[in-house]
């Protein structure tokens, strides 16, 4: 058990990203239906939410939802939106007191309204707090993320049919494209890339989650299934982190 009086709080990950996985898993060991496993996941969620709010975490990113889930059983999947639609109206309370903001990343286009508009007032509500911005990857996959952001830095490179085809125009362009230019155009170029990348359930995968902002992230992987995650395992993940040497490319010093 690691407490979190273990932690340097001078070297705290700005930025934590989780794969919560073994929903299913849990709930099959328990003879349950996977959604009480989902339903535990959420409880789980909500603990971990509180403790990074507690360090002074600023931003934690949690893969509620992937661009490949939908492939599950619509029984699932409408469990699953259902469960997070509930989440953001029952908890806004939860989310105020601690002065927590909400956010997104994922595509909106392909999820349903009423989920959209959920999380868009959720957003709206908390946009003022400056605790922790949890940001939920709902309907998210890194290279979806990937083409959407190229898409758009495209859509704003546009003009005249006649201009964008002079060759002029096209050279200076493609030399416009850069990493800079691509990072501005994902879903929150605002929010610095995440520190650590955790890992539940015993799975050594990245499965499409922040492939481009975690290329220099540390991972953490955990045998333990998510739904029995306390803080005292994301505290275990931090102390790990901390004993990791960064070195971003760069050589040994
Ligand atoms: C993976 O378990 C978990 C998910 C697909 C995400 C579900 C997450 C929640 C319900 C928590 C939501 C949190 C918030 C804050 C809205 P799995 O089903 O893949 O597990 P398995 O690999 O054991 O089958």
């Amino acid at each position: 058990m690691t407490p979190s009086a273990a932690l340097d709080r001078s070297c705290l990950p700005r930025h934590i990203g989780i794969i919560m996985d073994g929903n299913g898993r849990w709930a099959q060991r328990k003879k349950q239906l996977r959604t009480q496993g989902h339903l535990e996941g959420l409880k789980t969620a909500k603990k971990i939410v509180k403790a990074a709010s507690d360090l002074h975490i600023p931003f934690l990113t949690l893969y509620v939802f992937s661009t490949e889930n939908w492939k599950r059983t619509a029984e699932e999947v409408g469990f699953i939106m259902g469960l997070v639609k509930q989440h953001l109206k029952a908890e806004l309370d939860f989310y105020r007191e601690n002065r927590i903001r909400i956010r997104h990343t994922g595509d909106p286009g392909g999820l349903p309204p009423d989920i959209v508009r959920e999380l868009q007032e959720a957003g709206e509500d908390t946009r003022s707090f400056d605790g922790l911005q949890v940001v939920l990857a709902l309907n998210y996959g890194g290279r979806d993320a990937i083409v959407r952001g190229v898409r758009r830095l495209l859509a704003s490179l546009m003009v005249s049919p006649e201009t964008a085809g002079s060759a002029g125009f096209i050279e200076n362009n493609l030399n416009s494209i850069n990493e800079a230019r691509i990072r501005q155009n994902l879903d929150n170029p605002d929010i610095p890339d995440p520190d650590l990348i955790i890992r539940t359930a015993g799975e050594y995968r990245i499965s499409n989650f922040l492939l481009w902002e975690g290329a220099y992230a540390e991972y953490y992987f955990s045998d333990i299934l998510w739904p029995d995650w306390t803080a005292e395992d994301l505290y275990a993940a931090i102390a790990a982190y901390q004993q990791r040497e960064r070195r971003f490319g760069g050589g040994k010093p």
